[in-house]
């Protein structure tokens, strides 16, 4: 497999997350080689070390964002994270090519169901309203956008039914078999 870097965006991995900690656990277990950027454990005061991160970004071929959606968007710390590393003249503008040709796979989670993520329902708008952004931001670095793994109904609210939770559990593990198929294909 290529050189691949998990960026996890949550912003209490190990204190407050179902969904992405099963996710990564799993990657962890089944990615020995890969590369993993923990930025709650990494920043929990939100002071990004650019240059250590840009490292990281520069010895990946994949980089994949793990993440919970936080108001129809990625956690405060991952925006962070980003607006700090990805700068004009390193990873856009007519001299920054430091993430030229790399591929940008999405992976997140949400609260409410997948099926309400449709034109009219009770979210209103398609789940790519959410990816939109990731994708013009993979134009504009020179990103090749690989798309998405998405898993919906991980909800705070089904937390105390044991049932629910067996389903929720289910569905991160399928998820993460997900993401490791599709980073097999990419590795290509
Ligand atoms: C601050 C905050 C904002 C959230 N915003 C959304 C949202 O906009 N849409 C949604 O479907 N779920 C939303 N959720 C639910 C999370 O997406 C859900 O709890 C998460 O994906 C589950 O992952 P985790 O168990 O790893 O935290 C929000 C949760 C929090 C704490």
């Amino acid at each position: 497999m290529k050189n691949v870097l998990i960026v996890s965006g949550h912003t209490n991995l190990q204190g407050d997350s179902f969904a992405n900690k099963i996710i990564l656990e799993d990657l962890q277990a089944k990615l020995p080689n890969a590369t993993f950027d923990f930025l709650d454990q990494e920043y929990p005061n939100f002071k990004i070390d650019v240059t250590v991160e840009r490292k990281k970004l520069e010895a990946a071929d994949i980089i994949v964002l793990q993440f919970p959606i936080f108001w129809y968007s990625m956690p405060s710390l991952m925006a962070k994270w980003m607006e700090d590393t990805f700068v004009h003249g390193w990873s856009h503008g007519s001299t920054g090519k430091a993430l030229h040709g790399k591929k940008l796979l999405l992976s997140f989670t949400t609260g409410a169901p997948a099926d309400m993520y449709v034109e009219g329902g009770i979210q209103m708008y398609p789940v790519e309203t959410m990816t939109t952004r990731f994708q013009q931001m993979a134009n504009l670095c020179g990103l090749v956008y690989e798309g998405y793994i998405y898993t919906g109904g991980v909800s705070y609210a089904s937390r105390p039914d044991a049932e629910k939770v067996k389903i929720m559990e289910a569905a991160c593990h399928e998820h993460a078999d997900c993401v490791i198929t599709r980073l097999k294909e990419l590795s290509k």
